[in-house]
């Protein structure tokens, strides 16, 4: 499928769902302590959503590559609740209670008024080591040196570069099983925002692309594995892993970031 490029018009409603996204996380940080449970954050985010006339996306998911035919459940959550050494799509549970010292990454996916937003940010439990600290700002400014090549005329595989680079050089490792997405009236759309680089990739960043640039970043080694929930994705040693994500919007001057 080709990309389908955003209008103006379009780019401002994404933005509303972006803002929504944004809010949701203001109201679950006040939640975000020891002995809160990831169920309880889910049900406080699908009410806050719901409320504002949106609907969550995660929830019912099934990844295309495995509709109709595998034993893949849909997503249960609202949110992807994802702590210490799971990367992305941790199921929100009633019995995983955070704990000082603990990280959790959480996602959130909406559709308002038939556009979604996309982001996902990784909190500290309380205090938290400076191993982990180190671990959390490198993985934010990750995203942040993917998004200052985010620009029109420059290549995807900058962006990827950039992480790679940066990541490494702290030490650290990307995922590489796990992409950024174009998205707009679907949560999937093209193209795929790889984190590391990859010189084949050529593709141009266009104005009016819209897509999200999300760096899964572990403290050891990239090596990733599924657990048999069929979703819950973590580091195959066991290290601590940390992502941070935005849905930007190509302008002419520049990305604009719709979820932060
Ligand atoms: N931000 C992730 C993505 O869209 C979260 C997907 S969760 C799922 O790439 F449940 F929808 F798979
Ligand atoms: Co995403």
């Amino acid at each position: 499928m080709a990309i389908t490029l955003k209008s103006p018009r379009q780019i401002e409603l994404l933005r509303e769902s972006g803002r929504l996204v944004r809010a949701t996380f203001e109201v679950l940080r006040e939640h975000i302590r020891p002995g809160v449970s990831t169920a309880e954050l889910d049900a406080i985010a699908e009410e806050f959503i719901r409320k504002h006339g949106a609907e969550p996306v995660y929830k019912g998911y099934v990844p295309p590559s495995r509709r109709g035919w595998s034993n893949t459940p849909p997503f249960p959550g609202t949110i992807c609740a994802s702590v210490n050494d799971v990367i992305c799509h941790g199921i929100p549970s009633k019995k995983e209670r955070l704990r000082e010292g603990d990280i959790i990454g959480i996602d959130i996916g909406l559709r308002l008024n038939g556009w979604i937003g996309d982001a996902c940010e990784t909190f500290p439990v309380g205090e938290v080591s400076p191993a982990t600290r180190r671990l959390l700002d490198t993985a934010r400014q990750c995203l942040e040196v993917g998004i200052e090549q985010a620009y029109a005329g420059n290549t995807l595989r900058a962006i990827g570069a950039a992480i790679q680079r940066h990541a490494e050089a702290a030490g650290f490792s990307v995922v590489r099983e796990y992409t950024g997405h174009g998205l707009g009236r679907n949560l999937h759309e093209e193209p795929t925002v790889l984190h590391y680089d990859e010189p084949r990739n050529t593709r141009k960043i266009m104005a009016g692309m819209v897509f999200t640039i999300e760096p899964m970043i572990n403290a050891g080694r990239p090596d990733t594995k599924l657990d048999r929930d069929g979703w819950t994705v973590r580091t195959a040693d066991g290290s601590l892993s940390a992502q941070f994500e935005h849905t930007l919007a190509i302008t002419d001057d520049g990305p604009i970031l719709l979820t932060a």
